[in-house]
């Protein structure tokens, strides 16, 4: 069976580590991998829309050798009705990698179980695992060791902020996220982080208040508090969402040095306010570089090119 990266708890010890190096490499060196990938293929299939996601996984295959096919629900004839698992047998025999960027989260579990090639979790509505590997990437650019360290998510218990929690877990950094009641991270989620940060010595942290998560933190991470797929709940959202927006009491409440991290796309006057996704302390920009590094280290490593 293939290896697939449907959730950062794919990774077995020290892969994430390890990617993380290949990134760095990636970013130093890209010429020393140019035709690494040469013949090799991903196909990339959007439910959901994508710039960063879609670009990356494109123009990362293409600078590895590569070359990769976009497709939508209304290229393919899963939105006539042709099943997951036929799409899975059928794609797996022209290309060497699948990533996929679905609402439902077992889409994707669906289509690693029959694909015959690795599945790549570009974003469902349960995990974002790319982001979380970009998200780390940044941290460790800003910081060096990863271990200690401690990222505060402000908001919402989503994709992102269930892939970061599990992946700071893994990499022994210490996680605490402030969200308003009825937004928490899900408890499946939370157990599986609690349980990788046993063996790392990670702190996994989930409370409701902003400027106690805060407090003392490295990074200060918020996404948009209606995610794709939700938009029927933005108002509600937005009046639930009060009092989570990360501006400058909120960073000031960080470490001096701590830097402000978000997947983007952002809504300026929302999660973050204009003056810290502008400001000096942001790194988003670095964070959405650094999808296209790591994504060329996953999909080297899951073709064994690493
Ligand atoms: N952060 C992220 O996944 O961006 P896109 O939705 O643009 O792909
Ligand atoms: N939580 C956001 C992330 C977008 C990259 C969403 O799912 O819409």
């Amino acid at each position: 069976m293939p290896q697939h990266l449907i959730s950062i708890a794919d990774l077995e010890d020290g892969q994430l580590e390890s990617l993380l190096e290949l990134a760095l490499e990636l970013q130093a060196r890209p010429e020393a991998h140019r035709s690494t990938l040469h013949g090799k293929s991903i196909g990339l299939y959007f439910e959901k829309s994508s710039t960063r996601t879609r670009v990356s996984f494109e123009v990362g295959m293409g600078q590895l050798g590569g070359q990769a096919v976009s497709l939508s629900t209304r290229d393919l004839q899963i939105g006539r009705g042709e099943t997951i698992a036929d799409t899975a047998r059928v794609l797996s025999r022209y290309v060497d990698l699948l990533m996929l960027r679905t609402f439902e989260h077992g889409t994707v579990v669906e289509m690693a179980r029959h694909a015959t090639v690795p599945v790549i979790n570009g974003l469902t509505d349960e995990l974002h695992p790319c982001q979380a590997l970009a998200d780390l990437m940044t941290v460790h650019q800003e910081f060096g060791e990863l271990r200690g360290r401690r990222i505060a998510y402000i908001g919402d218990g989503n994709n992102v902020a269930h892939s970061l929690m599990i992946a700071c877990a893994r990499a022994g950094v210490d996680f605490s996220i402030a969200s308003p009641p009825g937004y928490e991270v899900a408890d499946r989620y939370l157990d599986l982080a609690r349980g990788l940060a046993s063996g790392t010595g990670a702190g996994i942290e989930a409370g409701a208040d902003p400027h106690a998560a805060a407090t003392s933190a490295d990074a200060v991470y918020s996404d948009v508090w209606t995610s794709m797929g939700q938009e029927k709940e933005q108002e509600q959202r937005l009046a639930d969402f009060e009092g989570y927006t990360v501006g400058d009491d909120l960073m000031s409440r960080a470490k001096g040095d701590a830097i402000y991290l978000h997947c983007l796309p952002c809504h300026r006057g929302e999660e973050v306010t204009a003056s810290v996704v502008d400001g000096p302390q942001s790194r988003v920009f670095d964070q959405a570089e650094n999808r296209l590094h790591t994504q060329k280290a996953l999909m080297l490593h899951l073709l064994d090119h690493a």
